[in-house]
């Protein structure tokens, strides 16, 4: 199969689906091939309330809860991100929109020409059995230093609990327990499936098979983007 060089532009990329789905696994792929930063939303939050910004005091309980936090204040961090230098050549959404008025703000504001690049967003929604993200989410380790995603299950660390890349302590995080995906999971349901269906509407979509290995869903993910960026330019 024949995928993107290098060289590929590869443009604004969505990257939807459920909790637990590989959006962020994906992503990291992405940008070490492509060079293009990821910009989770989910990572953004998480970054101020670790360092204890008024945004992540307002979004703590929020996201303890499986619930999304106000539009308006994802809206503007994301606005804010994509105004570094660093998206010229595309980015990574991870977790972005989420809503059908999160959605109208990216079509409307942020993939207005004046931001770089202009090329038209395009989408991949990957889908992956709901026992399967279960296992996804209470298996999930993150380096809280670099950000490397590992599995206990299916790709557990060299070390239990240590960073292969830089031996810092791995986390769980405090939203991957079985009650709480179980409340993100009806949000997704709520909230994010019309978003999913927005965009297949609007025709610059695919969707990837996510239940197969890291490396499958990779080549599968890097065809739908090299389809829908021929296409769409
Ligand atoms: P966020 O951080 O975005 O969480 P999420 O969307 O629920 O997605 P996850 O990060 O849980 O999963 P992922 O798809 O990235 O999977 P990963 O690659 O890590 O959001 C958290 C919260 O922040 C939200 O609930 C909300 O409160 C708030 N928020 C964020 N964005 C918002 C927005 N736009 N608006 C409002 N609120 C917002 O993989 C999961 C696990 O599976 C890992 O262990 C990985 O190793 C493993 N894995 C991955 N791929 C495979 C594979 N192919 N085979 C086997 N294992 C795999």
């Amino acid at each position: 199969m024949a995928l993107a060089g290098i060289d590929f532009l590869p443009g604004p990329v969505l990257l939807l689906g459920a909790p637990g789905v590989g959006k962020g696994t994906q992503a990291q792929l992405l940008v070490t091939k492509y060079g293009i930063p990821q910009i989770s939303t989910g990572d953004l939050l998480r970054g101020n309330i670790a360092r204890g910004t008024e945004l992540g005091l307002k979004a703590k309980e929020i996201m303890s809860s499986g619930h999304l936090v106000d539009d308006e204040i994802v809206n503007q961090m994301v606005l804010h991100r994509l105004q570094e230098k660093d998206t010229h050549r595309g980015y990574i959404l991870d977790g972005y929109p989420r809503t059908l008025e999160q959605a109208k703000f990216l079509d409307h504001t942020i993939a207005d020409p004046v931001y770089l690049p202009r090329l038209p967003v395009i989408a991949i929604s990957i889908m992956v059995t709901y026992d399967q993200l279960l296992r996804r989410i209470t298996g999930r380790r993150t380096c809280p230093s670099c950000k490397h995603i590992y599995n206990i299950y299916s790709n557990p660390p060299k070390v239990a609990d240590v960073c292969d890349f830089d031996g810092t302590r791995l986390m769980q995080r405090t939203d991957d327990t079985k009650p709480v995906f179980i409340e993100r999971m009806k949000t997704f349901d709520v909230q994010t499936a019309p978003v999913v269906a927005h965009y297949h509407d609007q025709g610059r979509f695919e969707e990837a098979d996510g239940n197969q290995s890291v490396e499958v869903v990779n080549v599968a993910i890097e065809q739908a983007m090299l389809n829908l960026r021929s296409a769409f330019r």
